[in-house]
């Protein structure tokens, strides 16, 4: 069975909205590659926009800025040991996701690899021009045009991180390889 629904473009940001660590995607057509960002987030409502850090010294970052684009896979806790290594070593020399056996289709929009398998999201975003990330910042912008999650952790425009989901639940880095993963849910009263 395919858990994988479209996401409402207007409901995308709410993906990314609590912080998770992510793997960002990218294919100038030839070469492919995958990193893990623990920055990004929401920026803009409509269209929807969102930031990600990637340092101008990544392959990601080259592939990026020869594409003009960018996939946002949101991993599920069954994906932190695949999640912490690809952002430890540089897919320049190396496909990542051979060497780690990733499967990945192609986005509906841009063609950009998304990762389903043990994902809980992906998002495709076309890369935004700006001065200042050519100049000299390592933020990159992208205007989110595909979405997608799955229906057993993500339906109707919002995350539910139950007990027979925790695989799907999301990863957030404290650092050094450290994780917390979104377990928790508390609903606030109604005011
Ligand atoms: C958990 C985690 C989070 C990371 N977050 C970011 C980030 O937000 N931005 C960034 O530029 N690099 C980040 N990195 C580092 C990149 O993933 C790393 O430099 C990666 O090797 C780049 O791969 P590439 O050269 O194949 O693109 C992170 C690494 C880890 C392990």
């Amino acid at each position: 069975m395919r858990h994988f629904q479209p996401v409402a473009l207007h409901h995308a940001s709410r993906l990314v909205n609590h912080g998770p660590t992510v793997l960002v995607t990218s294919t100038d057509g030839t070469r492919r590659n995958v990193m893990a960002a623990a920055w990004s987030m929401p920026v803009e409502f409509t269209p929807p926009r969102i930031a990600v850090v990637i340092d101008k010294k990544t392959f990601t970052r080259e592939l990026v800025m020869a594409s003009g684009g960018f996939g946002i896979c949101v991993p599920g806790a069954a994906l932190l040991d695949l999640t912490y290594a690809v952002g430890s070593t540089s897919g320049r020399d190396d496909d990542k996701f051979a060497r780690h056996g990733i499967d990945a289709a192609r986005g509906p929009v841009l063609g950009l690899p998304v990762i389903e398998e043990g994902c809980a999201a992906w998002l495709e975003c076309r890369l935004i021009p700006e001065r200042h990330t050519e100049d000299a910042y390592d933020t990159c912008f992208g205007e989110v045009v595909a979405a997608a999650a799955d229906a057993r952790v993500f339906a109707n425009g919002h995350w539910d991180f139950r007990s027979d989901n925790v695989d799907l639940q999301t990863l957030h880095h404290l650092g050094g390889g450290n994780f917390v993963r979104s377990a928790g849910m508390v609903r606030a009263k109604a005011p």
